[in-house]
């Protein structure tokens, strides 16, 4: 079974896709992480994030690079976002995403363009949304738990801004698929969003299941 979680920054798309491949007991893979790996060695080497062949040479890293936990800043997040805009770049991390989608047994991928371009034949979609004043306000909370500075203002103006450029790109842009349940956490704890979201994608198999018996 694949599920793809689709969905803007902090929408909790992250959480719930952890515990949903917890609950089905699948692999789960962070997309996000490949294109902050290439935002982190793209500054390393210097280069422009929105030069694409400066892009397409920072695709080139070494898995290890994926644990690294400056991988998860808010400057990275905003070069992986400035990066994924060039068709290069998403070419070049297509096959690593689509490899893990199909493996026996199936996967929990979550991302931008897991239903629409990874995994368009996924069991189970979800696209998960929060308003752009509760995801600034969940973030900001983390960063002060962390003990990192935070200012509530600028972290509301790059989630609008990261918004902006993550649905408006040319490359397949953040959208829900046509077949995508939509999960609004704006108003939700974690633990209901996740039941939630595992009722919907129940519910999603148990209509597959009627339709192809097999
Ligand atoms: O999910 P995240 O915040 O870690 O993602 C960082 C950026 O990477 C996001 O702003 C856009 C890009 N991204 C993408 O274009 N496609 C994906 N499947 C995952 C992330």
């Amino acid at each position: 079974m694949i599920i793809a979680v689709d969905g803007p920054t902090a929408s909790g798309k992250g959480t719930i896709s952890r515990q949903l491949a917890q609950h089905y007991r699948l692999p789960f893979l962070d997309t996000g992480l490949l294109y902050r790996a290439v935002g982190w060695t793209l500054r390393a080497q210097g280069g422009n994030a929105d030069d694409a062949s400066d892009a397409l040479a920072a695709c080139r890293f070494h898995s290890d690079l994926l644990a690294d936990p400056g991988l998860r800043s808010e400057e990275v997040g905003g070069l992986a976002s400035r990066v994924s805009v060039h068709p290069a770049v998403r070419n070049a991390l297509d096959k690593r995403q689509k490899d893990f989608a199909n493996q026996p047994g199936g996967a929990v991928l979550d991302g931008r363009d897991i239903g629409t371009v990874i995994a368009p034949d996924a069991d189970a979609k979800l696209f998960v949304i929060a308003k752009p004043e509760a995801r600034a306000l969940r973030r900001f909370s983390e960063m002060k738990s962390r003990g990192e500075p935070a200012v509530y203002e600028d972290i509301l103006a790059d989630i609008l801004r990261r918004d902006e450029r993550d649905q408006n790109r040319a490359a397949a842009p953040l959208k829900p698929a046509e077949d995508a349940d939509l999960l609004d956490t704006s108003d939700l704890t974690i633990r209901i969003a996740v039941q939630q979201a595992i009722a919907l994608v129940d519910a999603r198999i148990s209509r597959r299941v009627d339709i192809d018996p097999t």
